[in-house]
This record gives C-alpha cells, sequence and structure tokens, in this order.
C-alpha cells in the first residue's frame, strides 16, 4: 500500500506504468470547495501532464463556468486512474483497484466539500452508484466530509450533441446549488 502521494509520481502498481508517458496527478487549489473527477488520462494529457486539457477539458471548463461560476483554477481535477489505458479502453477492475488508494488520499487530503463525477468508471468509484450514468446523473448522495454528484463525462456530450450537453448543464446548475450552500 503507498504511503504518501509523493510516491504516485513513480507509481508502479498497475501496467499501465509501462505504458504511460507521465502520471497524471491532478491540478488545483490545495483545498477548494469542488473537486472534478474524470476517469483517466487521454493522449493529450499523457503527453502534457495535467488532466482535462484535450478537447473533453474545454467544454468542461466552459460548462463549469457558465453554470456554476467556476475557473479551472478555482477547483481540484484529478482522475479515477492516473496513468492513460492504451487506446483510452476502460480501465480494468485491476487498475481501479491498484489506483484506488491514491484517490483516496488525495480526498482526504484536500476534503473538498462537493465533488462532481464525470461519467460511468467516476460515478461508480466516487458514489458508488452501480446504474449507468443515463440513470444516476444529477443525484446527490453523501460522501465522506460533504456530498457527491455525477453527470456525463464531456467526451461523451462531444459524440452526444446539444441534447447530452444540456443535460449536463441541468445538473451542473444542481452543482452550483451544492457549491453555493454554506
Ligand atoms: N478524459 C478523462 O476522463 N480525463 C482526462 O483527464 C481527460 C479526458
Amino acid at each position: 500500500m503507498p504511503r504518501n502521494l509523493d510516491e504516485l509520481a513513480t507509481c508502479t502498481r498497475c501496467a499501465l506504468s509501462s505504458t504511460r508517458r507521465r502520471v497524471v496527478i491532478g491540478s488545483g487549489p490545495a483545498h477548494p470547495r469542488l473537486m472534478v473527477i474524470g476517469e483517466a488520462p487521454g493522449r493529450t494529457e499523457d503527453e502534457g501532464g495535467a488532466p482535462f486539457i484535450g478537447r473533453s477539458g474545454r467544454l468542461l471548463f466552459t460548462l463549469l463556468e457558465e453554470e456554476v461560476g467556476l475557473g479551472r483554477d478555482q477547483c481540484f481535477v484529478t482522475n479515477v486512474v492516473k496513468c492513460r489505458p492504451p487506446a483510452n479502453r476502460t480501465p480494468t477492475k485491476g487498475e481501479l483497484a491498484a489506483c484506488g488508494p491514491w484517490l483516496s488520499m488525495q480526498l482526504a487530503t484536500i476534503r473538498p466539500s462537493v465533488v462532481l463525477a464525470l461519467g460511468n468508471t467516476a460515478a461508480r468509484a466516487v458514489c458508488g452508484f452501480e446504474l449507468g450514468i443515463g440513470a444516476v446523473h444529477g443525484r446527490v448522495v453523501e460522501v465522506e466530509g460533504g456530498v457527491a454528484m455525477a453527470t456525463y463525462h464531456p467526451a461523451a456530450a462531444l459524440r452526444g450533441g446539444p441534447s447530452v450537453v444540456d443535460v449536463m448543464r441541468a445538473d451542473l446548475r444542481t452543482l452550483r446549488r451544492l457549491v453555493e450552500s454554506p
């Protein structure tokens, strides 16, 4: 079991360590109110070393700014799995289990009061939802130290078009009330 987050940059707990370019740890302030959690880095993130710096990220941060009033630098952004799965496939159970302690440590260190999970993998890992995102998006659950909500992954919105973006916008208005509540 890893002892502290300093060990994350050199992690070899699963085979993704042999195909990644960089461990994408996360970025943002030390103790923001909101933490945003995606699935795993894509190619752009693997090359750049930061989460959501490609097309999905542009859509995500446009929607967060417009519906929640928060910029990228006002939330901590990370992924459930910190290394890119080859060809952007969904992380395996083993990879999720190997990477789990890192996200738990980040949550315990950053202590956000609101967490936004993006897509099926994060909704399951963070909120404990067993149903797909289509059934659970917008639902608010209590988690250690705060509340969490899931919405569609922005990559799904890029594929699915305006109808998915509209659902994300509605979910993010719910998130805004959580972020602004005392
Ligand atoms: N998709 C994710 O889930 N995370 C990223 O950082 C980029 C794309």
